[in-house]
């Protein structure tokens, strides 16, 4: 839709090609990568030989997630080859072809929370934890706490944000156990509410005010 809307000459927030190439780990994943933002160690693999054998590589426990998706669905914590090999069964079964290109992940050590930064227009205006025990989205009902993150972590979010092009964006932050942090995804259509109920900040109205920013300019 907002392809078809640029193509009128109107500009979009986010930009379309952002969007699609946000919404595809795989690439988004690769570009953060090669732009020097820490993201889990990822393989990006199809068919069952090429699944086990980054399986392999990663070693078990490991997560094992569609390429394209949200909500934390079908994000998987794989204990072992035989739960893997049941799983990529069910997904061989699944229709939708998004459901196709699989990423054999390492289990970030993240403890029982992560991080969900609201960026917009190159600045952090939110942030929160997600408590939960492995998958945390907010849409899954997990418990959120409003943070104001250390400047590190706020230039971190912003620096994926504008590695994608993304002038709005979730960002999901893992704090490793063992120190540092790594950004698990950039969300190019991220569902604010969480941020707001958390934070009790006016979050569409930090939006609209953007937009407006960028129309007077
Ligand atoms: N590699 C990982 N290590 C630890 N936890 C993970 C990993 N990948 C995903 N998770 C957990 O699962 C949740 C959903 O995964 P995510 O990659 O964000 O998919 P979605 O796009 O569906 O939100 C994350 O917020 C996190 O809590
Ligand atoms: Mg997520």
């Amino acid at each position: 839709v907002s392809a078809a809307i640029e193509s009128q000459g109107i500009r979009v927030v986010n930009r379309s090609v952002a969007t699609l190439i946000a919404q595809d780990k795989a690439v988004s994943l690769s570009i953060l990568f090669s732009k020097g933002i820490p993201v889990p160690r990822t393989y990006v693999a199809y068919g069952l030989e090429s699944i086990l054998e980054a399986a392999k590589l990663i070693g078990y426990p490991l997560v094992y997630k569609p390429s394209q998706g949200s909500w934390g669905r079908l994000v998987s914590l794989v204990k072992d080859e035989e739960m893997l090999r049941t799983l990529y069964e069910h997904r061989e079964l699944i229709q939708d072809p998004r459901a196709r290109v699989g990423l054999v992940q390492e289990l970030v050590d993240k403890g029982d929370r992560d991080i969900r930064a609201l960026v917009v227009g190159s600045k952090v205006v939110g942030a929160m934890y997600r408590v939960g025990e492995f998958v945390t989205n907010y849409a899954r009902g997990s418990e959120v706490i409003a943070v104001k993150l250390p400047p590190e972590v706020e230039d971190l979010a912003v620096r994926a944000a504008d590695a994608l092009g993304l002038e709005i964006a979730g960002v999901d932050i893992f704090e490793k156990r063992s120190g540092g942090y790594i950004v698990n995804e950039v969300n190019p259509v991220p569902e604010f509410k969480g941020v707001a109920a958390a934070t009790g900040i006016d979050i569409a109205g930090i939006i609209a005010d953007y937009v407006i920013s960028l129309v007077r300019r």
